[in-house]
């Protein structure tokens, strides 16, 4: 596998595979590599001729009291993953390549609205930080495709009104949700939970499970629907950020004239935040 650090060597390696026809693909991470993001890459080799993969814990996305400076770096762990997986460029850069005058001084890219609820209602710079440096790798490796997990839905949404807004050309694909047997959704993160909030975590996945039951079996008591599932999460000590029943084209508060629906909930576990999602449609 080739890898990379140097921005300017991973743009012409992309280039010359352009000349020769060469279709790319590429899957963003902030590495420590789990099941989820394998499936990611898998997806990126049905749909492209090449493959380029990024590990890069992104400054910009973190705020203040956020997990920046002990978010898993697993780089040697995380090539071992890749080496089964048939990646033809890993690029690893370090923040004074991705931000020459520094995080706090990069121009920004914003995708008004969409950033600046649900998740990014808790974390303002969170999004923005996301489709900055998303774009800044689309410019460096210019790929055909790109492809993100679901379980960022709200992610996934933000990146391909960015992409439509500016004309970008390429593919944004979205792919399903890896889940541990219980229905915890794989996420670097769960590996902050202790025994006991490992235990009480798949209730994240049973609740959002549960208000997709009473939407499918026809009940439009959004609300209802909402706060019963946030009392549920409370009283096993998952403290519910939200839960939110939303139109999943646009993310608009859903309404009787919902269709297609997705159910997002950020809940507390101790310290640990996790977030989830369930999307589906009415016949
Ligand atoms: O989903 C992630 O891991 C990150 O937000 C991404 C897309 C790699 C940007 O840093």
């Amino acid at each position: 596998m080739n890898i990379q650090k140097h921005s300017e060597n991973v743009h012409s390696i992309c280039h010359q595979w352009c000349i020769e026809r060469q279709t790319i693909a590429f899957v963003p991470t902030m590495g420590n590599l789990h099941a989820g993001h394998l499936k990611l890459v898998e997806k990126a080799q049905q749909l492209a001729d090449k493959i380029v993969v990024s590990i890069f814990v992104n400054p910009l996305q973190f705020g203040e009291n956020e997990d920046y400076s002990v978010y898993p770096r697993t780089i040697d762990e995380d090539r071992e993953k890749l080496a089964d997986h048939v990646v033809d460029l890993l690029f690893v850069p370090e923040v004074h390549d991705i931000y020459p005058n520094g995080p706090s001084e990069s121009t920004i890219v914003e995708v008004p609205t969409l950033s600046g609820i649900l998740c990014g209602a808790s974390r303002p710079r969170h999004f923005s930080g996301v489709a900055t440096v998303v774009n800044k790798f689309f410019n460096i490796i210019q790929p055909n495709i790109a492809v993100f997990g679901k379980k960022d839905f709200q992610q996934l949404m933000i990146i391909k009104r960015m992409v439509n807004d500016l004309n970008m050309p390429l593919t944004i694909v979205g792919e399903e949700t890896i889940r541990e047997q219980d229905g915890l959704a794989t996420s670097s993160r769960n590996a902050y939970l202790t025994t006991d909030e490992r235990e009480r975590a798949p209730l994240l996945f049973h609740s959002l499970s549960k208000a997709k039951q009473r939407i499918l079996s026809g009940d439009k008591q959004f609300t209802d629907i909402e706060d019963a599932m946030k009392l549920t999460l409370n009283q096993q000590k998952l403290t519910t950020e939200y839960f939110s029943i939303r139109n999943a084209t646009d993310l608009i508060v859903a309404d009787v004239n919902t269709k297609d629906f997705v159910v997002l909930a950020a809940v507390y576990l101790g310290s640990t935040r996790l977030i989830d999602n369930l999307s589906f449609s009415l016949k």
